[in-house]
């Protein structure tokens, strides 16, 4: 299985309820590694433009409020097929259809407020990586 790099963030109602840490680990108990994270608070320019794929989505404002609305910890996951995984330890989007031990059944609040986000393909994955780090970030 190849060796993979993915995107993930800790959400502002996770960073809120001091859930860094939690979260981080069951990512590192599925076998991700982190090999870059940093904390920022969105700009809405900043929110716009990492979630623009979704401009003309009816929950787009919301998202974009939500997303700046506190701290996001940024990191970058290396593993074995890691976009996959860190999909499947996140659950589905909507916390009501997650299943047990995901980091949304036990965390999330809403579909709004679910915690987390990955990427979902390497093409999403290597742009997003891009979007908040540079080459020199990534210490695998
Ligand atoms: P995320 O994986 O970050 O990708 C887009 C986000 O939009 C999603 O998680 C949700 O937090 C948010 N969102 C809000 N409402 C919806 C909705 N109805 N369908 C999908 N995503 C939504």
């Amino acid at each position: 299985m190849a060796i993979e790099r993915t995107f993930s963030m800790i959400k502002p109602d996770a960073t809120k309820r001091n859930l860094t840490g939690k979260i981080t680990a069951k990512l590192e108990e599925a076998g991700l590694r982190v090999i870059a994270s940093k904390r920022v608070w969105m700009s809405r320019a900043q929110a716009e433009g990492f979630y623009a794929v979704h401009k003309d989505r009816p929950f787009f404002g919301e998202l974009v409020e939500t997303m700046t609305a506190g701290p996001t910890v940024v990191q970058v996951l290396e593993g074995e097929n890691a976009i996959l995984k860190n999909r499947e330890v996140m659950g589905a989007t909507n916390p009501a259809n997650a299943a047990e031990g995901t980091i949304r059944k036990e965390f999330a609040l809403s579909i709004g407020e679910n915690s987390a986000h990955g990427s979902d393909a390497p093409e999403t994955a290597a742009q997003e990586i891009a979007y908040w780090f540079s080459g020199v970030e990534l210490v695998g």
